[in-house]
């Protein structure tokens, strides 16, 4: 396996989880066919928009996703809770 994506919707959005490239493989366009394989089936399924979440302390991961077409929500606050 070089790669893998973990891709789902809750019936309203698209969520794309755990992107990954093997190192080796990367900047190839394998993680941008893998979002693309993704963005199909959620199209498929019905879905209009899609919603991913980036650390702030992934640069490089940010950058991929703006040069894919993404664009960051104003006014969304990513929040969470211990179990
Ligand atoms: C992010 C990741 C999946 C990208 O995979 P990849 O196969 O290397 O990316 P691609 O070759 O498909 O690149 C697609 C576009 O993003 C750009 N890109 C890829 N990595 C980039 C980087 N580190 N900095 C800037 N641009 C980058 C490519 O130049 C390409 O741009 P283009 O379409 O304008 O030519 C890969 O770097 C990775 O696995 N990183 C570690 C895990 C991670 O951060 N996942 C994302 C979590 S939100």
């Amino acid at each position: 396996m070089i790669g893998a994506a973990l891709c789902g919707h809750d019936g309203r959005r698209g969520y794309i989880y755990h992107l990954a490239v093997d190192p080796e493989y990367q900047e190839r366009r394998l993680g941008k066919r893998l979002v693309a394989e993704c963005l199909e089936g959620l199209r498929r399924a019905g879905l209009e928009r899609a919603t991913i979440m980036v650390a702030d302390a992934n640069p490089r991961g940010r950058e991929f996703w703006k040069r894919c077409g993404w664009e960051e929500i104003d006014g969304a606050v990513a929040m969470g809770i211990d179990l």
